[in-house]
């Protein structure tokens, strides 16, 4: 059977690339409005190249191993449904009004008993609840980053983060990982570069467990030391950690804030182990940096939507909510298993990836001349969608790599999307082999963080 859907009339049919010059040109000609008029922070806030083509992405007949959503059919719907109705009815007045800055007492409490399954001691005093980790990120940049600081972050990077980073005009640099996560030597290089220049370190920025999108989990025995060197150098730590407890055999690792509770930064969220549309992530911070963060995020937002804050706290209360991740983990290892071994099946010689023991992502390199920017919306073409390594740089590297999801698709259309790539992938080579090169992209910088590359 077809993938294609009929057409009525019989007109020829846009292309994918067509489709996605057109939505192009349209969010072209709007950007131009009001150009002037922008505070000189937006220059580096640039809608992302790719987002144009991710509408065409999203049809039906491709299969898209671009995004981070996560898979919320398991989730016990109708139960949830009881509960919320029965919330509004008892406690409404309460759901329904303006909240703390702070976070509604009761789920800090309970995201300090999460946090312990981690190995972190935190006082619910010193958890901010706020709209997702997104708005933790935003909110720790405002409070440390002049323009010009620099913020250390693994090279490849959350494209939200680099988003935050570049939104408050701070700079990253980029340090190595490899299939142990961050290197201390190169962190130490990193350091002694960007103050023999005399510019200012305000924190690095680190994914240690099931990194975003690398696919790898900073190895146990370099957590000390990464702090350490922090230390030694006065540069505080911001851990993010929303995949840490997906871990595929329900392993957890020291959360780095155990480690060193004074000069850890800690932001955790609800979005990959319960539902994302709710918006509800948490800092645990240092007690004087947890002040001035709700004073922080009280002039964002007031307050994080108490109804949402009392869902996720009532489902911790009411749901298996233990069971609910068990039930998670193994659908994405299920997703993950299908997603390697169709790598190990189709791709052509020369290709390499990471292998995860948790999260989302595989972390794909191409061979040598391969441009996966300037190949996607051939690969679009082929019904198949990733994400382009460049989006996850500061500094445009990344142009051989991609990020492949695997937690939204089945493992049947895995498998499907793999194949296309590889097919595509070989094109591609083809291509090289026989001109040199492709067409060439431009030159990429971080971009906003959207839900189709979160
Ligand atoms: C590493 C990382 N940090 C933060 C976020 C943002 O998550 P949230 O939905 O809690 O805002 C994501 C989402 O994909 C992520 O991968």
């Amino acid at each position: 059977m077809s993938d294609h859907g009929s057409n009525p009339t019989d007109q020829p049919q846009p292309s994918p690339q067509q489709e996605a010059a057109v939505q192009q040109a349209g969010a072209a000609r709007n950007l131009d409005a009001h150009r002037d008029r922008y505070a000189q922070r937006t220059a580096g806030m640039t809608a992302s190249e790719i987002r144009a083509l991710f509408a065409v992405a999203s049809r039906p007949e491709v299969v898209s191993l671009a995004g981070g959503m996560p898979n919320l059919a398991a989730l016990p719907l109708d139960s949830l449904a009881t509960e919320v109705s029965r919330l509004i009815s008892v406690d409404g007045q309460a759901a329904l009004q303006y909240g703390s800055a702070h976070g509604v007492p009761e789920l800090r409490e309970q995201i300090c008993e999460i946090m312990a399954m981690e190995g972190i001691t935190g006082h619910p005093d010193d958890v901010m609840v706020t709209v997702g980790s997104q708005m933790a990120l935003d909110m720790v940049t405002r409070l440390f980053c002049d323009p010009g600081d620099v913020v250390l972050a693994e090279g490849p990077s959350y494209v939200g983060a680099l988003g935050s980073f570049n939104a408050y005009q701070a700079k990253v640099v980029h340090v190595a990982m490899d299939d142990d996560g961050l290197q201390p030597e190169a962190l130490r290089h990193a350091i002694s570069e960007v103050t023999s220049r005399g510019e200012r370190i305000k924190f690095l920025y680190t994914i240690p467990n099931f990194h975003n999108p690398g696919g790898v989990t900073l190895a146990v025995q370099r957590r000390a030391e990464i702090l350490e060197i922090c230390r030694h150098h006065d540069i505080l730590v911001l851990e993010d950690n929303p995949y840490g407890l997906l871990g595929f055999d329900g392993q957890t690792y020291p959360a780095l804030r155990s480690l060193d509770p004074d000069n850890v930064v800690y932001l955790g969220s609800f979005s990959k182990t319960f539902a994302s549309g709710l918006r509800v992530g948490w800092v645990l911070a240092p007690h004087a940096v947890r002040e001035k963060l709700v004073l922080a995020a009280e002039s964002a937002t007031l307050c994080p939507p108490t109804l949402n804050q009392m869902i996720v706290s009532r489902y911790l209360s009411t749901h298996d909510w233990k069971g609910q991740i068990k039930t998670f983990r193994e659908q994405y290892r299920e997703r993950r298993d299908a997603m390697l071994s169709a790598l190990e099946q189709h791709m052509p010689e020369g290709c390499s990836w990471t292998k995860p023991d948790g999260g989302f992502y595989v972390w794909f390199t191409a061979p040598e001349g391969v441009d996966t920017k300037a190949m996607l919306p051939r690969a679009v073409t082929q019904r198949v969608a990733y994400a382009s390594g460049t989006g996850f740089y500061a500094d445009a590297l990344g142009s051989r790599q991609m990020r492949l999801s695997y937690c939204y698709p089945t493992p049947e259309r895995i498998r499907e999307g793999v194949r296309r790539l590889a097919n595509t992938l070989t094109d591609e080579m083809e291509l090289v082999r026989t001109f040199g090169s492709v067409p060439q992209r431009s030159v990429s910088g971080p971009e906003a963080p959207s839900p189709d590359t979160a």
